[in-house]
This record gives C-alpha cells, sequence and structure tokens, in this order.
C-alpha cells in the first residue's frame, strides 16, 4: 500500500512512523515532510504543495490513501477535490471542515446542537461589535472568525484592550480577512484538556485525553505558540469530566454532523475548558493537535491505519480503540526567539543516541546533517508508568540533543 501524507510539522512525523508499523504498507511519501520524515523508515519526502498538485502527484503515482496532517487543505476541500476523482482520503469535506474553519460557524453550530459552549456573540459591524463589548463582563475573549494560525484569539483584560483589538482585526484588518467577523465570548476559567477522536460519521471514538503547553515560558507565562510539550492521559480528564465531556460535547456533536450532512470521515479534535460549572467546549479542530499527536499515537495500541481504513468504510462501530496503561510525555525544542523571529540551519546533534522517540518539526536533511529549519523544531516522547516517570525520561532525553540557541520548557507536565 502507498499512502500519501500531507504536511511537515512533528504531527506528520508522529503520524509517518505510527502508518510505516503497519505491514501492509510499502511506502509513504511525505508531502513535503521534514528532516524527520526524510530519515523514517518507508518514507520518502516529496517536494508538492496545493491541493490540484497532489491530486496530480496521487493520480500519477497510485496512491492508495491520502493522510492529512493540517486544517489548511481540509479547509480549502482537498476530500472533495480527491473523492470527484474517487480517490481514497482521510478527513472531513469543506464543509465540516468550517468547524474549525470558521469560530461563527461552529459556535452557531454548538448552540443549535446543544453542545456546552461559552456565550458568544457574532459581528461583521465594528460598532456593533463595541457596543456589545461595553456591556460585557471583563475579561472577555475576542476571536478572528477565520484561520489565523493560532494567533486569532485575544482575551482582553479591559474595555479598552477589547475596543483597540476589535480595531486591529475589524479595520486595520491584521489577519487579511479572516478578522472581518469577529466572535466576542464569555471568557471560561478552568483547565484545559484536548481530546482527538476519530469519527465515520456514525460514531466517534475518543483517544486518551492530552494537555498541551501553549505559552512559551515556565509557569504558562509569555506569548501563545503552537504548543512547546504536551503529556497523556490528561491528569484533569477524571471519569467525571470523561462522563460529562461525553454527554454535553461528543454526543450532540455527532447529532450535528448527521443531521447537516457533513461528509466526516476524519479526526475531531475537542479542545476543552474544565470549569467548577462544568466541561465546556472553546473549540473544534478538524485535523490532530501538534504536539498532542506526538503522545497520543505513541500511547495508542491499536493500528492506526485499520482505524483511518474502517472510518472510510463507516465501519468504526466494530472497533476498539487500545492505548498503553501509560503516560507520555513530549518536550519541545525550539529556535532562540521563537514564537518571535528566529535565525535557521543550525546543525542539530544527538538524535540518533537519544532514548525515547524524537520527532522533527521544523528541521531539513542537507547533505547527510540535520538542520534546524522552523520555530518548533523537535519534540521528544518519553513513555513511564506513571506521569512523573514519563516526564523524568523525556527531560533526560533531550538533555543529549543540542543546536544553537536550542530552548524549552522545564515544566512540562509539572502538576500543580
Ligand atoms: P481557541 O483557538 O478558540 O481554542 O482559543 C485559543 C486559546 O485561547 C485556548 O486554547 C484558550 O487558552 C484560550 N481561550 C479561548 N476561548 C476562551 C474562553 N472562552 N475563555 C478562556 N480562554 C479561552
Ligand atoms: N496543539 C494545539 C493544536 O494543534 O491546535
Amino acid at each position: 500500500m502507498k499512502i500519501l501524507l500531507v504536511g511537515s510539522g512533528g504531527r506528520e512525523h508522529a503520524i509517518a512512523w505510527k502508518l510505516a508499523q503497519n505491514s501492509k504498507v510499502e511506502k509513504i511519501y511525505c508531502a513535503p515532510g521534514n528532516g524527520g520524515t526524510a530519515l523514517e523508515d518507508k518514507c520518502e519526502n516529496v517536494k508538492i504543495s496545493g491541493n490540484e498538485n497532489l491530486l496530480q502527484f496521487a493520480k500519477e503515482n497510485n496512491i492508495d490513501l491520502t493522510v492529512v496532517g493540517p486544517e489548511n487543505p481540509l479547509c480549502e476541500g482537498i476530500v472533495d477535490l480527491f473523492k470527484e476523482s474517487n480517490l481514497k482520503i482521510f478527513g472531513p469535506d469543506k464543509k465540516a471542515a468550517m468547524l474549525e474553519g470558521s469560530k461563527s460557524f461552529s459556535k452557531d453550530f454548538m448552540k443549535k446542537y446543544g453542545v456546552k459552549t461559552a456565550e458568544y456573540g457574532v459581528f461583521s459591524n465594528k460598532e456593533e461589535a463595541i457596543k456589545y463589548v461595553e456591556n460585557c463582563e471583563i475579561p472577555v475573549v475576542i476571536k478572528a472568525d477565520g484561520l489565523a494560525a493560532g494567533k486569532g484569539v485575544v482575551i482582553c483584560e479591559s474595555k479598552e484592550e477589547a475596543i483597540s483589538t476589535l480595531e486591529d482585526f475589524m479595520s486595520k484588518d491584521i489577519f487579511k480577512g479572516a478578522g472581518q467577523r469577529v466572535v466576542i465570548e464569555e471568557f471560561l476559567e478552568g483547565v484545559e484538556a484536548s481530546i482527538l477522536s476519530i469519527t465515520d460519521g456514525k460514531v466517534v471514538l475518543p483517544f486518551v485525553s492530552s494537555k498541551d503547553h501553549k505559552q512559551i515560558f515556565d509557569g504558562n507565562k509569555g506569548a501563545n505558540t503552537g504548543g512547546m510539550g504536551t503529556i497523556a492521559p490528561n491528569p484533569y480528564c477524571t471519569e467525571e469530566v470523561l462522563k460529562a465531556f461525553e454527554a454535553d460535547i461528543m454526543k450532540p456533536t455527532l447529532k450535528g454532523i448527521q443531521e447537516e450532512d457533513m461528509d466526516f470521515k476524519g479526526i475531531i479534535f475537542f479542545g476543552l475548558m474544565i470549569c467548577k460549572k462544568g466541561v465546556y467546549l472553546l473549540e473544534y479542530n478538524v485535523r490532530m493537535g501538534d504536539p498532542e499527536t506526538e503522545v497520543v499515537l505513541p500511547l495508542m495500541e491499536s493500528d492506526f491505519l485499520e482505524l483511518i481504513e474502517a472510518a472510510i468504510e463507516e465501519n468504526l462501530s466494530s472497533k476498539e480503540v487500545k492505548f498503553k496503561n501509560a503516560s507520555a510525555c513530549c518536550i519541545i525544542a525550539a529556535s532562540k526567539g521563537y514564537p518571535g523571529s528566529y535565525e535557521v540551519g543550525f546543525e542539530i546533534t544527538g538524535t540518533e543516541t537519544a532514548t525515547g522517540k524524537v520527532f522533527s518539526a521544523g528541521t531539513e536533511l542537507k547533505e547527510g546533517k540535520l538542520l534546524t529549519k522552523g520555530g518548533r523544531v523537535l519534540g521528544v516522547t518519553s513513555i513511564g508508568e506513571s506521569l512523573e516517570e514519563a516526564r523524568n525520561c523525556a527531560y533526560k532525553n533531550i538533555e543529549s540533543i543540542d543546536f544553537e540557541g536550542i530552548y524549552y520548557r522545564k515544566d512540562i507536565g509539572e502538576i500543580k
């Protein structure tokens, strides 16, 4: 079997590594992949991007299955495009991808189907948005409607900040269209959890829970990033929380997908806020999380390819997803300066000798050397019987890795 895997992050390296474990898989083309996928068993990087070019590649190379990592190709309709040519692809269609691609669409969907979420208003007119904010409690959360590479959410601590955020989004248009419409939302206080799951549109099978660490500095300080580290399972996801999630979030979501006639055979990622007053849905993503994937897949005992094939055949109800009875911790090593500007092209050493698994993100292989190429460079994942063992192991393992300006948080998985 030949697979085309779209994307270039640590998430895609982890997906490639997991899929390669199935003996049916002969080859995984990673488009465009990274320095880690270049070295991974059965993998080959191919420099192609753009949905039309990917389609052409899939046709010319007799690809049996395409798996899409990031949200952009999904929101641009790659699944619809491949299906028109009768090619097998795993992911939601363009309409279902709007659950991530448009925050107002997803909030209206949550409200319509009774999914528990924060109170909100949607505005395309700045004066009306300002009027609404005048009557909101502070802090208030302002979100750009469209995709803004994780930068479109601002938690405003004063009315002045809220008004200047609306100016930035709606008048200065800092997100080039994505902030012309905004969602203004009630601030929820609590702890966050990520629950990735797989669906065939008939059932949703949740994966082990996980927890991201979004801010750049220890103690959750500083700017938001794509994610500086993850642990799984999430210690805050107790039986009680998971029950509330299933009843108040997962089940009504599935009902909505069915009633709206969405073609959703893919991953749904529920971004949760666990509050005193209950479990709330902050957002949907329609793909695996990064770096959540780097802890969820190493704990997965089930064959991921079999699950993907069952989802495409609408046969997930016959499957169970099994996870190791253990904990995982992934620490992201970033380039100095990230999430602001940073330099690239430094040699990375120690990845071959590190124990645990090293997932590459912003790296490239050049003349046999692994070089830094992005902000988040790589992630080191370790597994242990307990969270403490997993995190101690991951911290020990990352010590053997080096590149100029290496930076990582020292408190991933520290639960206070
Ligand atoms: P989102 O893209 O909607 O998940 O928002 C990004 C991040 O902003 C979340 O992971 C939270 O940390 C924070 N956030 C979003 N919505 C809220 C909210 N209603 N209350 C508190 N924090 C929020
Ligand atoms: N780690 C958060 C995300 O993938 O959106």
